[in-house]
Order: structure tokens, then sequence, then C-alpha cells
């Protein structure tokens, strides 16, 4: 018999194709509408910590360096009030095979669907991880697909994701390039119904505690060298994956002092799914476009409940604007001769002005760096943003209007930091907790569960609910 096609009919099987593609039962660990057991989910579906160490040292990753950045650390200094300014190290994940920390998060998914006999494995990204997949996928002789929205309806492509889309068909994966709209998530459908692949989501338990390694090894390094825990570790933010397995590890290895502080890219204003703004932005990940949404609605993804949970996690969240990312770019490669690509350098940009807040004895991480390319580079990107409009000028941070004016910044005392309000956040996330599951009453459970998902006190919740008119 053959399939039905349409929208809607591949849409309606989604649950079937996704629970074939997986193999995770999530009703196991679904309690009701609004709760689940996310540890339970997190150890029944996943893998421990040693495992995950042992899948990865097979694969090469794993175990980077972690570099002490001392003339940055020194420039912090020369611009901090006396006896101010962190150490700031970076944990140099471009170090891992296919150049990011994406490596982690696919290494434990491919390794999985080898274990389960799958012929190949899918994703659908327009990111570094698509390169991790495929990379992972050779070296466990499975096929590989990658599934990216590329272009906007006049076939253009941001450089980035070109140089992504390139960097996959380097390893040999079948790359689908797509234009922007609905149709990433039922083009993979289908093609995991055809092709009978893993689907190697970015947000199952696999992939996030593939990122735990990163979190644990971190605070091992530093504790090794420092004989103490980092007080801060910054985190490029947008799908929240980053964040949730990083936290993770660190607590595993028992910094429970260490601030979890996330860091974007302010892109405010600007709409991921919108085809005149899919190229405005120099960005394409580690950015608010994704950070915010993400954190205050998790589940919005190809799996019923996302293993990627940042607020749980977060201490802060700050962003940063373009163009202090293009001059953190171009200062770590003069000042510290690492050349590293955009979405490393976020947190980096936003490491600099959170260590001039903390006294010379303190540590600062900047818990990844990821390889770049001709695409990622500040010239390609800046060059593009010209070409579609946007000013590029020298000039304040608060100079930046996303998709409008790039202002990189003339020194590097301006480099600064946007506190966003994460109670804002925890806020939002409850609300669609409720109004998503239209739920119009909680149980003493559910206001737990969004107590520890939200990272609040259930006293916050229950006022939050209040104002919302649920009944508790
Ligand atoms: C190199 C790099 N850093 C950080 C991130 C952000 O990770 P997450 O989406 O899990 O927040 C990404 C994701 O695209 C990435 O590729």
């Amino acid at each position: 018999m053959s399939r039905d096609l349409s929208y809607n009919a591949v849409m309606a099987r989604r649950g079937e194709i996704m629970k074939k593609a997986l193999g995770i039962e999530y009703d196991e660990f679904i309690q009701s509408e609004i709760a689940f057991d996310y540890e339970g989910m997190m150890e029944k579906a996943g893998y421990s910590l040693d495992k995950v160490r042992q899948i990865q040292q097979q694969t090469g990753v794993g175990n980077t360096p972690l570099l002490e950045l001392k003339n940055i650390t020194r420039l912090v200094r020369k611009t901090s009030k006396k006896g101010y300014g962190a150490s700031i190290l970076v944990k140099d994940e471009a170090a891992n095979p296919s150049g990011s920390f994406k490596d982690r998060r696919a290494s434990v998914s491919v390794y999985h669907a080898k274990k389960l006999g799958y012929p190949g494995v899918l994703a659908a990204t327009s990111g570094n991880y698509g390169a991790a997949v495929a990379s992972q996928a050779n070296m466990m002789n499975l096929g590989c697909i990658i599934v990216q929205e590329v272009f906007d309806s006049r076939h253009l492509g941001q450089p980035e994701i070109i140089e992504k889309s390139r960097k996959c068909e380097a390893y040999g994966a079948e790359v689908v390039q797509l234009t922007v709209g609905p149709e990433l998530f039922y083009s993979a459908l289908i093609m995991l119904e055809e092709t009978g692949y893993f689907n190697a989501s970015l947000y199952s338990p696999f992939g996030i505690s593939g990122v735990e390694t990163l979190g644990y090894e971190l605070v091992e390094q530093v504790r090794a060298r420092y004989g103490k825990d980092p007080a801060y570790i910054v985190v490029t933010h947008a799908g929240g994956g980053n964040v949730t397995g990083t936290a993770r590890g660190a607590l595993k290895a028992g910094a429970v002092n260490s601030n979890i502080i996330g860091a974007s890219v302010d892109l405010s204003g600007l709409h991921m799914a919108s085809d005149i703004d899919f190229n405005k932005k120099s960005f394409t990940t580690g950015h608010t476009g994704f950070g915010v949404p993400f954190a205050t609605w998790p589940d919005r993804t190809d799996v019923p409940k996302n293993a990627a949970r940042p607020l749980r996690y977060l201490d802060r969240y700050v962003t940063v604007t373009q163009g202090e990312v293009f001059y953190v770019t171009e200062a770590l490669a003069h000042v510290e001769g690492l050349e590293r690509g955009p979405a490393g350098n976020t947190s980096l940009a936003a490491a600099i002005p959170l260590a001039r807040q903390l006294p010379e004895d303190e540590i600062v991480v900047v818990q990844e760096t990821e390889y770049t390319g001709a695409g990622k580079h500040p010239q390609a990107q800046l060059d593009f943003a010209r070409r579609n409009g946007v000013k590029v000028i020298r000039g304040e941070p608060k100079q930046n209007v996303p998709g409008k004016v790039i202002a990189i910044p003339e020194n590097f005392s301006q480099l600064d930091i946007t506190e966003m309000d994460l109670e804002r956040m925890r806020r939002s996330y409850i609300r669609n907790a409720v109004t998503r599951n239209n739920v119009t009453e909680v149980t003493q459970e559910e206001l737990g569960f969004l107590a520890e998902d939200a990272k609040a006190s259930p006293a916050f919740v229950a006022s939050v609910l209040e104002g919302l008119g649920v009944k508790v």
C-alpha cells in the first residue's frame, strides 16, 4: 500500500514515525499533561556519565584542552577596578573531531543507533550538529542524512549555514537543503519513514547526556590545576542542550557553587521563521531567537519531552550584541592566537564583562570554542550583512539594532552585557505550561514539577498560577 504523503497525513503519523525512529517510550515517564519524570527519563532512557565517557573515548570525542586566556585576562584587569578581573579559561571544544561540542551530543545518539541496528541516522539541523552526526556516522559505518533549512525564498543562504552544509557534504552525508518554512519537520518525517533511519534528535536524553561530560571535565580540569571550582561557567545558549548538559555534568562533579550563566547574541525583534529576517542576522545559533523561546517552552521540539531544559539550571542569562562578538572574535585571534568560530565567542564576549565583576583570584570558564571556516568568518558575515542592507559601523554596543545596525566596539572597555530577566522567563514558562496544555487546575504534584522545571519556589509558581486564574 502506498503511503499518503500529504502534509496533514504525515503530520498525523508523526507520533508513530518518531517512536520507531527513536525507540523511547515517553509514555513511561509522562505523569500528566504538565508533569513528567525528568530524572527518570534521563536515567532510564539515556546513558550514565561513565558509559558516555567510554563511548566518547572510542571516537576521539572529549578530553579537550582547557586553555587559560592570559592576555585577555590581562586586558580584563586593565579595564577593571583594582583587585578585580577573574582569570578567563576556555574549554577548546574545537579540538573535537568535527570541531565543536556537538560531537559530544552526536556520539551518544550514533552509538545508540548502531547498538539498536538502525541502518543510518538522520538529523534535522542547520547547525554544527549536522557535521557532528555525519562525522560520528562515518566512524560507526552508518548512513547519514542531514536535513537543513538553508535558503530564503530568493535562494540566498547565510554564509555560516552554507559553511555548515559544505562541512556535512565533506563528510559524505546526504544533505537535503530546504528554504525557510514548516517543511523541515515534514521532510524529516518522510525520510525517517522511508529509510528506517534513527532520529538523532538534538533533544533526546542521548544527546543531552553526551554533553554532561563537558561540564564534568571542565570542573575536573579547573580543580586539578587551580585547586578550586570556577565561580562562573559561561555557556552559549540557543536550544538549551548546551546549558542543560554542561550544568548537569558540573553538578555531577559536585560543583554546586559554580554559577551557570547562559549567554546569547541579542537578536530581539528578528523572527526566526520569517523569510525576510532569516538573512538579516549574522549569527545562526547562540542567539535570543532560539534561547528565549526554548527556555520558556522547551517542549516545542521533535520529541514529546525535551531533555534540554535550561531554566532548571540557569543562574543568570545575559546577552551581548553582534558587534561585540565580532570584536571578540578578532581579539581572540590577535591577542591569544586562537582563531575560533562565532558560537563559542558569544560566551567569551559575555565572560569579559562578567570577569570584571569578580576578584582576581576567581575563575570564569568559557565552556566552548568551535572551529571556524570561511563562512563563519566575520568578513563573510559582515559582507553578507551589508549586502542585505545592514549598516556596519564602529561604536558603542548600544548602537546595535538587530537586522539594521552592527556596531563594532572601538575598544575593549566598551564590552558589556545585558542581564535578562529570568523571573519573567520563569513566569512565561509557567504560563506556557498551562495554556499550551489547556489546563485550568493543577495538582500539588504538578505544582512541584513546575517549580523544579522553572527553578522557582512553589510559592512563586502558586502566585503565577493564581494570576493566570488557574486553581491549585
Ligand atoms: C558551537 C555551538 N555552540 C553552542 C550552541 C548552542 O547550543 P544549544 O542549542 O544546545 O543551546 C550551538 C548550537 O547550535 C553550537 O553549534
